[in-house]
């Protein structure tokens, strides 16, 4: 159990210094969407006889460094599972905790989103948020409209089900109207009625906690992203988990279904 809570990488005494396997990411095949399962915290709360809500709390500050540390390394967005369709099911209290999270962060880390060019955008079903909640993501992605570095995505009330399902009610209405015939019917329209419509898909999934399933995210989006999975819980998820992930995913043959032996292709 002890090891579990305090549990860190092992450095060797032969590993290269954090700053030196910085420099050796290749710039140049560095993915460009990243997106993250932040699984963990309440395990994570547990271990310390801490509440659940305690666990996102400290799993708030671990977006923060990983919103840092995405655009020190040039990648072009990063996509966060905040809140899912399906997490309406937990304690009242802890959706509603789960629901101030956004302001908490955007209010105390909105000026230094501002200054390191960072936007802030959202997928999902943004009404049924509470105001509250609505008004502090709304507020950010204003302020932050015109930043070109990072896009830091929040998905928040997503489930890829309902985004499948709405996608094809917009898709049968356009056909319905005699909008568009059956045979326009291919990726490209498929894709552009989906939330991320104007986003690539992710190159890279990184799920915390050691579950391994997707948990109703991005099911199209995700067809050929590499996928890492890692045991450490999210609250203790940090810069030098995140360098790993990177490192992994360099490693990676990408084929998309070809024969290619390159490695680490970014798909256009
Ligand atoms: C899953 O862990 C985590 C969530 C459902 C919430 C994730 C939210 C955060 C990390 C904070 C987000 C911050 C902002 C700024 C929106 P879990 O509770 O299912 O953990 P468990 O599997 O150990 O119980």
């Amino acid at each position: 159990m002890l090891e579990k809570i305090w549990r860190k990488k092992p450095t060797s005494i032969d590993e290269e210094p954090f700053s030196v396997r910085v420099d050796k990411v290749r710039k140049n095949s560095v993915p460009i969407h990243v997106a993250i399962i932040m699984d963990g915290n309440g395990r994570w709360a547990k271990l310390r006889n801490l509440p659940r809500v305690a666990g996102h709390h400290e799993g708030m500050k671990t977006v923060r460094k990983v919103t840092r540390f995405a655009n020190q390394l040039g990648i072009g967005v990063l996509t966060l599972y905040a809140f899912s369709t399906e997490n309406w099911k937990r304690p009242r209290f802890e959706v509603d905790f789960l629901m101030k999270l956004p302001g908490e962060f955007l209010t105390t880390y909105l000026p230094e989103l501002i200054k390191e060019n960072v936007r802030v955008e959202m997928i999902g079903d943004f009404s049924a948020l509470p105001l509250h909640t609505r008004n502090a993501i709304k507020n950010a992605m204003e302020a932050t409209a015109y930043n070109d570095g990072l896009i830091l995505n929040f998905a928040m009330n997503y489930g890829s089900r309902l985004e499948l399902v709405n996608m094809v009610k917009e898709i049968s209405e356009l056909a319905k109207d005699d909008k568009i015939d059956l045979t326009d019917i291919d990726e490209c329209l498929i894709e552009s009625h989906l939330m991320t419509s104007h986003l690539p898909e992710p190159d890279l999934l990184i799920r915390t906690s050691g579950e391994v399933r997707l948990s109703n995210f991005m099911l199209w989006q995700l067809a050929y992203s590499e996928f890492v999975f890692t045991d450490v819980y999210w609250p203790d998820f940090d810069e030098e988990y995140f360098l790993e992930a990177i490192e992994e995913f360099q490693m990676r043959s990408r084929r998309f279904g070809s024969v290619t032996d390159e490695v680490n292709i970014v798909r256009s």
